[in-house]
């Protein structure tokens, strides 16, 4: 792992040479300021993963300072604590009105600002992951999104595919990470579908047998689109065989079973019922009920057993109506 880059922001010599031999040992990168002027000028070039500045020092002050941090929007996600002498209560409620993350109060013991530290980074790094996965989420709901845009028939599939996939999931007990990579996954599952041309999306007549080949590549288009992002790794798989089916007779690597991975067995489920829930340009939908008769006599062709008791499961609790209703 990179190493983790401190700023210290203290206008006592030996206070601030000991702060930052005692973290240079254990593996950070620490640089150093006198005041908060010399500390923006720092910034000017490398950005901390963490700060700690004193509060009384010349020139600028740490309140200063901390407010000329956080008018910045690439810096309002610095974790700041605030050095503070013993005794100076009136100095930790400012501080905590304006918002800075933490105290510590001088001298401080070694245990004291490591763990300290610690703490601060780790929680960054794990507000700074949650709120990447979100822009992520939101992003990929726009791109996949577009496709329905194209076709009104469609229009609400990727959100009602996602939600029937993660009901079926936690139904079989997915949790936590795999949960979210099969929320993925079914957002994106129909991403290939963006090179299919509109008049085969929206044709209203039967399909001629070239068109139904254009249509049959939308997995490994799709699969391919999103290849080369490592952190979608986890949804290629559900999006390359969502239209395999358990019996083999899917497309487009005619997969059997359980070589078929879950996650995408339950995306096709959740697909299926969607699709024949709603109008295409080709048909009327079925009724929730004939829809949920036609997935339940096709387990063990066209689904896992497995996963259409899930949905079995999921039927009786009223859960799938919720969202076709
Ligand atoms: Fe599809
Ligand atoms: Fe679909």
């Amino acid at each position: 792992m990179e190493r983790e880059t401190l700023l210290i922001v203290e206008d006592n010599m030996i206070l601030r040479d000991g702060l930052k031999e005692m973290l240079r040992f254990e593996g950070f990168h620490v640089l150093t300021a006198g005041n908060g002027e010399e500390a923006l000028h720092q910034m000017a070039t490398i950005t901390p993963d963490l700060i700690l500045s004193d509060i009384s020092m010349p020139v600028m002050d740490g309140y200063t300072f901390f407010y000329r941090v956080r008018e910045r929007a690439e810096w309002v996600r610095i974790p700041f604590v605030f050095l503070t002498a013993r005794g100076e209560r009136e100095d930790i409620m400012i501080g905590r009105d304006l918002g800075a993350e933490d105290y510590l109060v001088k001298p401080l013991s070694r245990e004291e600002l490591l763990t300290a530290v610690r703490a601060r980074l780790a929680r960054s790094q794990q507000l700074q992951m949650a709120q990447l996965e979100h822009a992520y989420e939101g992003s990929l709901t726009v791109l996949a999104n577009a496709i329905e845009v194209r076709n009104e028939y469609t229009r609400g599939h990727v959100e009602r595919v996602t939600a029937y996939a993660m009901i079926l999931a936690e139904q079989i007990g997915f949790a936590g990470r795999r949960l979210e990579a099969l929320r993925f996954g079914a957002i994106l599952h129909d991403i290939g579908k963006i090179h299919v041309r509109e008049s085969i999306l929206t044709k209203k007549e039967p399909l001629t047998p070239e068109e139904w080949d254009e249509i049959k590549l939308h997995p490994i288009t799709g699969a391919e689109m999103i290849k080369g992002i490592s952190y979608l790794a986890p949804a290629i798989p559900i999006v390359r065989w969502h239209h395999e089916c358990w019996d083999g007779s899917g497309y487009p690597d005619n997969l059997v079973g359980e070589a078929i991975p879950l996650e995408a067995r339950i995306v096709t489920v959740a697909d299926c019922f969607d699709a024949m829930t709603t109008e295409r340009s080709y048909r009327p939908s079925l009724s929730l009920e004939e829809a949920y008769a036609e997935i339940i006599s096709c387990a063990g062709c066209q689904f896992d057993p497995a996963v259409v008791s899930a949905f079995q499961n999921a039927w009786e609790k009223g859960e799938i109506q919720k969202i076709g209703a």
